[in-house]
């Protein structure tokens, strides 16, 4: 049995067509992309979802409702599809400690800078390559790493550098990371993954 991934998205799911097309290669053989979740309905994700032929739910935090509930209804999806595994691909919301205890280490996460630099509470999107831009550093990248109770914390699975050139504008720097290194690097890591929690659940069988 392929380990059933969940895929969580907020905005235009680069990544998750990055999954997408791994897994059309041939390249993701120990994961099902079983489903994706947006907490924002007009998230261009959800379309790559439909095309790809993919379930899509949408989980949206209602205004003033409290991070336990949202979790709590979300968790409800995940159990209904027998979700093994969570790929963060832009989920722009951040996990309690109760809920990630659920999945042990089976939640990871794409963040585009090298971890321990640029992350953290309020690091996501733009916002990254602006801080990396404004410090100055001459190099970037993304880093995909597992996800525990401190955002952008947990064990990191793999790395890629990337370069930053003269002029860059946040918008050049965040498609030249996600070329060069988020959508090769999540793939890889996807797989990784799924194939570790595979021989995990075959062993209690
Ligand atoms: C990606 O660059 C991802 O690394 C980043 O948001 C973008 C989503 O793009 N995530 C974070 O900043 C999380 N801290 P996408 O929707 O096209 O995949």
């Amino acid at each position: 049995m392929r380990t059933r991934i969940a895929v969580l998205v907020s905005g235009g799911g680069t990544n998750l067509q990055a999954l997408i097309d791994a897994r059309d290669r041939g390249e993701l053989p120990d994961g099902e992309l079983a489903l994706v979740v947006s907490n924002n309905a007009e998230a261009y994700a959800l379309r790559r979802a439909e095309a790809a032929g993919i379930p899509a739910a949408v989980c949206l935090r209602g205004k003033g409702e409290g991070r336990e509930a949202f979790e709590a209804r979300l968790l409800e999806i995940l159990e209904a599809n027998h979700i093994q595994m969570l790929v963060l691909a832009g989920f722009m919301a951040i996990l309690s400690a109760g809920f990630v205890a659920r999945y042990p280490d089976a939640i990871i996460n794409v963040h585009p800078s090298l971890i321990p630099s640029f992350c953290g509470e309020g690091f996501y999107g733009l916002r990254v390559h602006r801080a990396a831009l404004d410090y100055g550093v001459k190099v970037t990248g993304a880093t995909v790493h597992y996800v525990n109770e401190i955002p952008d914390g947990g064990r990191i699975i793999c790395q890629k550098a990337v370069e930053i050139k003269p002029g860059d504008t946040p918008e050049t720097l965040q498609r030249r990371v996600m070329e060069q290194a988020e959508w090769k690097l999540l793939p890889q890591a996807a797989q990784q993954v799924a194939k570790e929690l595979r021989k995990r659940s075959e062993a209690y069988v």
